[in-house]
């Protein structure tokens, strides 16, 4: 969406500020031990006290309230009896909406001992995330925050996902225009003031496609290469811009 109001702004900054708040508290709780489905539930009863609704099953009917994605599961992980082990590399992402606004955020956290591959990866997906949201200006390419992203994940001897875009947001959770990881010289479309968009980079040591589980929603990468992603939900300004979903 393209923000018209003032009306428009204070309500994504509020759901903007629960879903980070909700990604937080999560991040805290995740350990060695606890399932998804116990984290999953942490994060439902923090979106409920505020009058919150998860995105996914609003939109999706996706069985969680959010999406938590271990390993060589890039996104749409189902949340349930799976138990959080050391050595994982743990992707959680929440989007909910209130009052007819939506915001979308996630990060990656490894549960130490972990590789230093899925250390760094989780590392240089917050650092590319950062890259693209600095190029993320009023008058710059769309294309122009996957060229910065995939610049700084390439350096790193990593791949993005092509597949997975980041999308404009606010009165829906996806929406028009797509915002890719990667370079494409054949967008043409232009930031504009007040564009409310997600920036999210999917990166993996090897992968750039994934697939979709049996389950139906698990994305997965083809040759089990782990995948870490960030996100936020930013509304672009001349200047930096809003990054509605940080706490
Ligand atoms: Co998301
Ligand atoms: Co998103």
């Amino acid at each position: 969406m393209v923000i018209q109001s003032q009306r428009d702004m204070a309500g994504l900054v509020k759901i903007g500020k629960i879903v980070g708040t909700t990604l937080q508290r999560m991040l805290a709780e995740v350990q060695p031990g606890i399932t998804t489905g116990e984290l999953d539930a942490i994060g439902a009863a923090l979106l409920k006290k505020e009058g919150a609704h998860s995105a996914p099953i609003l939109m999706y009917k996706f069985p969680g309230t959010t999406c938590i994605s271990i390993n060589d599961e890039a996104a749409h992980g189902i949340p349930g009896k799976r138990v959080v082990q050391v050595g994982d590399l743990v992707n959680i992402d929440v989007s909910a909406e209130l009052d007819g606004y939506y915001a979308d955020t996630a990060a990656t956290i490894a549960m130490v001992p972990v590789s230093g591959v899925k250390q760094k990866l989780a590392t240089v997906a917050k650092e590319a995330m950062e890259k693209g949201i600095s190029v993320a200006t009023a008058g710059n390419k769309v294309n122009e925050i996957g060229r910065a992203m995939e610049g700084i994940v390439r350096g790193a001897g990593f791949s993005i996902i092509r597949d997975l875009p980041g999308h404009g947001v606010g009165r829906k959770l996806h929406e028009s225009p797509s915002v890719p990881g990667f370079y494409n010289p054949r967008l043409k479309d232009v930031l504009k003031e007040g564009m409310v968009l997600t920036v999210e980079p999917f990166v993996s040591t090897k992968a750039k496609h994934i697939f979709t589980e049996k389950d139906g929603w698990t994305l997965k990468t083809p040759d089990g290469s782990p995948a870490a992603q960030y996100e936020h939900t930013v509304v672009i300004t001349k200047g930096a811009p809003i990054l509605i979903t940080q706490v």
